[in-house]
């Protein structure tokens, strides 16, 4: 294990990036505090004294190096990760550093494994992809689920979100996933993504209490939906998010997320169920928590130190499932920040 505990962290003042720069140091690492707008940065150093520092801009990659010199690696939270992923990686190659991100834009989610994946195996570098609550949970719930299956019949995601106070990140990058598809859906069936119109289909999910049976929109096919179909076998994956959180998130006039309390999580409560199924057999997975926002951090913490640990052997892309042994990973989060069910 490394002595270097400096981490740069792109997009440090954000809404995300503050929680990930306070995981950090809680866990005893010293992040670098990186990001486009000097003074977001300053007014952010204001609040973690001593800490370094350093503006840099995507379209600037002499600006990116200093960012990262001297860091054992870099998590990125700048979204839309359509415009940040790119400079960033190729950042994280030329300095040799494994590159973390939080991006949950299917678009982009798709562009960095096929973009990198060969040049992060011949570079030497990790690459950790959507290591956040889309992208991330579902795919490692999804792998602990299917517990040695080779494929499964089907595997289906609901979302069990009490509410969604959208960050303007997650708003931003919402249009720009849109303008991509032109407006249309994201839907996997037959092995692989297709796009489509019309409206969403409408049902019910029964989670477990205290959630219970909720409406859910379906066909709400989130950045899980690349990360599990890169290495789990299925040719179909179903996603369902509850109707009061879709609600929330359509909104014209969207609430932002309010801290309810110093840790600066907000009161939303989220359950995550996946359910994989092979002929008549099925298993569950589920995890609980708080703030979807203020979970990303532990969970992208957590990966950035079993990287630096050595735990990926192999240089390249990776989704969270793919990386480490599922129910391990899952289970160093809990209780502290998940309550977990395996059925
Ligand atoms: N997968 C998940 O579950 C998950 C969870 C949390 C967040 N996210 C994603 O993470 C991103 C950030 O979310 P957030 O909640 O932290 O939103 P936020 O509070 O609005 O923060 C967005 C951050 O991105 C920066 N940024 C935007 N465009 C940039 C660019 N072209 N170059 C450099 N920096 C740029 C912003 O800097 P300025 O203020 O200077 O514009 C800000 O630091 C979003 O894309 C969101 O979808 C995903």
């Amino acid at each position: 294990m490394t002595s270097n505990k400096s981490v740069a962290v792109y997009g440090a003042y954000g809404h995300t990036g503050r929680f990930v720069v306070s995981e950090l140091r809680r866990r005893g690492w010293t992040p670098i505090l990186s990001g486009r707008d000097p003074k977001k940065l300053e007014a952010l150093v204001a609040e973690h004294p001593g800490l370094t520092l350093r503006p840099a801009s995507v379209d600037d990659p002499a600006s990116l190096d200093r960012a990262l010199a001297g860091a054992v690696a870099v998590i990125n939270c700048a979204g839309p990760f359509a415009s940040t992923s790119a400079p960033l990686v190729e950042a994280a190659m030329r300095a040799h550093i494994p590159y973390l991100d939080v991006a949950a834009e299917l678009e982009a989610n798709i562009d960095t494994f096929n973009l990198f994946k060969d040049r992060a195996r011949e570079a030497g570098i990790v690459v950790l992809h959507a290591m956040a609550f889309y992208g991330g949970l579902g795919d490692l719930l999804a792998t602990a689920a299917m517990d040695g299956w080779t494929s499964a019949d089907e595997i289906s995601i609901a979302y069990g979100l009490d509410s969604w106070k959208p960050t303007t990140g997650t708003l931003v990058a919402g249009q720009v996933s849109k303008q991509r598809r032109d407006g249309r859906r994201a839907v996997f069936a037959d092995g692989k993504i297709a796009y489509t119109t019309g409206a969403a289909p409408s049902g019910e999910w029964t989670f477990p209490a205290p959630l219970g049976k909720q409406p859910v929109v379906g066909e709400f096919t989130m950045a899980d939906t690349v990360t599990i179909s890169r290495h789990l076998k299925t040719p179909e994956i179903r996603s369902y998010m509850t109707a009061t959180a879709v609600r929330d998130l359509t909104d014209p006039n969207p609430q932002a997320p309010v801290a309810s309390d110093e840790s600066g999580l907000s009161q939303q409560t989220f359950v995550v169920e996946v359910l994989v199924r092979r002929g008549a057999e099925e298993r569950r997975a589920t995890a609980s928590g708080r703030d979807i926002y203020g979970f990303t951090a532990p969970l992208v913490v957590e990966a950035l130190e079993r990287v630096v640990a050595g735990e990926v052997k192999t240089a390249g892309v990776f989704t969270a499932g793919e990386a480490f042994d599922a129910r391990n990973f899952l289970a160093s989060l809990s209780p502290a920040h998940l309550s977990l069910e395996m059925r």
